[in-house]
């Protein structure tokens, strides 16, 4: 299955500018639950950039606003001087309640809930809220023989991400106006996984890439920007009220296209690929590849239908714009180790 697609559409970006930008009376007063790592640091910057009144609350770790590969000087100095700041734990009830007290939102972006609980906080401490928009993620999805994955599809109650769909659950029990988007693999420049990065350090390296079983294994990655704008299309949208949404790009790719597309985006030759069973190996623990080892990929027609939305990335040149605004350029979030690949290249 191939992962290529012509050059992005440049006048579908300029309409989707255009077509989001708001009105001073459709203005929103929006908190984001999160904001400053990945998926947040593009939403934030286009609902700004949309016309909207962005608060983020976060602990405050990590900076509240930095300047990305993705900024103009100009973007970026009118970004910092809009956005606002709460600092609290989300997770703590007292600090929340005190540092929300009397405030009032129209729309609740929640980037980084993992339990049921922590939305439940969030809810008591504002009260009235007009619509909550959250990340759950595609991982709630019971492994299936049938794919891709629909948004009806039963969740997997024993899933690591069993907390996003117990707060589906408290979202609808409790009459909130929510939507809960599930993005599938996610990738771009800033990106916290090492997903494309794990590829690119080996391409630099021209070293051979250890893929799992026969590498035909299909998947779907979504890059960020378009994850962010499908944020931004269920803001005020009422066909989009309780209901759930698969995320992602449009056409699925196989392990050894994902490889090939790295390569590509990366300007290298192909890259050689090399399979092995890793049954046949002891890795002590450590990820030999940032996959999970299985087919796993949704289908993203009901948001395609509901949103008004579309992907804009084609996979080579979404892996393109990652590649020039973060890997490219020297910066990544895990140094490369290759010690699972060295083991595995060992016995071939
Ligand atoms: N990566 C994927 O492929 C993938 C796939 C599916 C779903 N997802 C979902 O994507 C979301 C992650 O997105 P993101 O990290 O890019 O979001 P984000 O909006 O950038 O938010 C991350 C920020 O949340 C803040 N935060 C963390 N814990 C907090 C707490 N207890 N109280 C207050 N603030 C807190 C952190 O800042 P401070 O440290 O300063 O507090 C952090 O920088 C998760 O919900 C994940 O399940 C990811």
């Amino acid at each position: 299955m191939a992962a290529f697609r012509p050059a992005i559409n440049k006048n579908r970006r300029a309409q989707r500018l255009t077509s989001i930008r708001v009105s001073a009376a459709a203005t929103k007063e929006v908190l984001i639950l999160g904001g400053t790592r990945f998926i947040g640091v593009y939403l934030a910057r286009q609902l700004v950039e949309a016309g909207h009144e962005v608060t983020l609350l976060t602990r405050g770790k990590k900076e509240v606003t930095y300047q990305i590969p993705d900024d103009t000087d100009e973007s970026y100095n009118a970004y910092k001087s809009a956005v606002k700041h709460i600092a609290a734990d989300r997770k703590d009830k007292s600090m929340l309640d005190s540092k929300l007290a009397g405030k009032k939102f129209d729309v609740v972006y929640d980037m980084n809930g993992r339990e049921a609980e922590e939305a439940d906080l969030i809810l008591g401490a504002l009260g009235d809220v007009g619509q909550y928009i959250f990340c759950s993620s595609a991982g709630v999805y019971l492994k299936s023989s049938q794919m891709p994955h629909f948004e009806v599809d039963a969740g997997d109650p024993k899933s690591r991400h069993k907390g996003k769909l117990n707060t589906e659950a408290l979202l609808e029990d409790k009459g909130v106006n929510w939507t809960s988007i599930r993005p599938v693999y996610i990738y771009g420049p800033l990106n916290y996984n090492p997903v494309e990065e794990w590829f690119f350090h080996r391409i630099k390296e021209g070293r051979p890439i250890p893929i799992p079983n026969s590498g035909q294994q299909v998947t779907q990655l979504g890059h960020v920007k378009d994850l962010a704008t499908a944020f931004v299309k269920v803001l005020d949208n009422e066909k989009a009220s309780r209901q759930v949404y698969n995320i992602s790009g449009e056409r699925f790719v196989t392990f050894d296209g994902i490889a090939k597309a790295c390569a590509a985006a990366a300007g290298a030759p192909e890259p050689e690929l090399v399979h092995y069973n890793p049954k046949d190996f002891d890795f002590g623990g450590k990820k030999a590849f940032p996959l999970r080892d299985q087919h796993f990929f949704t289908s993203i027609a009901k948001a395609q239908a509901d949103l008004n939305w579309t992907p804009e990335y084609g996979l080579v040149e979404g892996l393109k714009d990652s590649f020039e605004k973060d890997f490219g350029r020297g910066t990544f979030r895990k140094a490369a180790d290759f010690s699972t690949d060295d083991l595995i290249l060992s016995q071939k």
